[in-house]
């Protein structure tokens, strides 16, 4: 049997760490429901010690979703933990993640603690969570960055003390994938009882390479990979979700793992997380850009009408992108629109249909033929613009 990767998704707390990416306690209900449907195994719902508005947010997410692994972020301390319980306790499946960083700098500048001082915080707030839960993720905070036999040592208490998942975060997005995958390697075979856990990775995308890096170490044995809807997140953005799992189902043959998720979810979670975050993805960015299936050049057309497999390696089918598109101008009814609209991701209320619709109408009797950037900006400009 193939081995599984689990999906750890923290678009809601790390992709909310986007700059101006905020969303509100309703538009995180919405996409929570959503995450569910694309069968994301841990939903990482935001970090309840940092606001009331956070606490509010993940209490809201882990009442409604049932089977989804719901998950709180905390520092070490013991109040950070409380105030994450008292967050996802109601949820069918809670998850406590705590993290404390591990590297020197971070120790020296930051924590203004010694090596001894953060394992025995790692030993009390593991121990302490799982006290009240069985699922306890730790995070070592900057650990593509820390000594690695200290790492290790560190991994091995959490594990002691009870953590099920043992992450490595490459908070800086430092490292690059040979790098990487060895130091996932060196922590799977230095890490005491570490078949006693999952290793899982989160990485960043400082210099481009997140997804890489992602990989890299799923190919040495790590079976966690942490990910946002379309890689926002902190700086340049968290590893993006839609590239983990299409590299791994398009590349199965050199990486035999599965993920849960229903990839023909991808695109319409996408389009979500745009529409609520007001972050358009880029044209040309790879699985859910506008262009990632576009093909311009007169060779790769007459390919393509030959067979798709000439220039595609995935079909967009795939990704829940419908390739059949009929053609939208002033005749076309709020039912047709709808449609398009769904087919691009876009599941609008009544209310949100209603001004979309008289937009799209007023462009229609400008311009002929309404494509889907067209409806794009006018989805953004409705519906983004007036709920600012
Ligand atoms: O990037 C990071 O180190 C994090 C941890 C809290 C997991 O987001
Ligand atoms: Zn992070």
């Amino acid at each position: 049997m193939t081995e599984r990767v689990y999906i750890f998704d923290t678009t809601l707390r790390d992709g909310e760490q986007s700059p101006g990416a905020s969303m509100n306690t309703a538009e995180k209900l919405r996409l929570a429901t959503q995450l569910e449907k694309l069968g994301v195994d841990v939903l990482e719902a935001g970090f309840p010690a940092a606001s009331e508005g956070d606490f509010d947010a993940v209490s809201k997410i882990a009442a409604k979703l049932e089977r989804t692994q719901v998950a709180g972020l905390c520092r070490t301390h013991k109040a950070d933990i409380d105030r994450a319980w008292q967050a996802v306790k109601h949820a069918g499946n809670p998850k406590i993640h705590t993290f404390i960083a591990t590297s020197d700098i971070h120790l020296k500048y930051k924590l203004k603690m010694d090596r001894d001082q953060v394992i025995a915080a790692v030993v009390d707030a593991v121990k302490y969570a799982k006290s009240l839960t069985d699922q306890v993720e730790f995070s070592a905070e900057d650990a593509s960055r820390s000594d690695r036999d200290y790492l290790c040592k560190v991994f091995g208490a959490a594990i002691a003390a009870g953590a099920t998942v043992v992450n490595l975060p490459d908070t800086v997005g430092y490292a690059i994938p040979s790098e990487f995958a060895e130091l996932a390697r060196y922590v799977l075979d230095h890490t005491p009882d570490m078949h006693r856990a999952i290793l899982s990775v989160h990485c960043h995308n400082d210099l481009g390479l997140a997804t890489a890096n992602t990989l890299a170490a799923i190919g040495v044995g790590a079976r966690q990979a942490e990910v946002t809807v379309n890689g926002i997140g902190e700086r340049a953005g968290n590893t993006s979700l839609e590239e983990v799992v299409m590299a791994l189902k398009t590349r199965n043959n050199y990486l035999p793992v599965t993920t849960g998720i229903h990839t023909e979810q991808i695109y319409p979670t996408s389009r979500l997380v745009s529409m609520i975050t007001g972050i358009i993805v880029q044209p040309n960015k790879a699985i859910v850009g506008a262009n990632a299936f576009a093909h311009e050049a007169g060779i790769h057309q007459d390919g393509m009408l030959k067979n798709p497999m000439t220039y595609e390696i995935m079909q967009p089918e795939a990704i829940g992108l419908n390739a059949n598109k009929l053609v939208l101008g002033k005749h076309s009814g709020r039912h047709a629109l709808r449609d398009r609209l769904r087919d691009m991701g876009y599941d609008l209320s009544d209310e949100e249909l209603n001004i979309v619709f008289t937009k799209f109408k007023e462009l229609a009797d400008k311009k002929k033929h309404i494509v889907d950037e067209d409806l794009e900006v006018v989805v953004t400009e409705g519906i983004l613009r007036t709920t600012e």
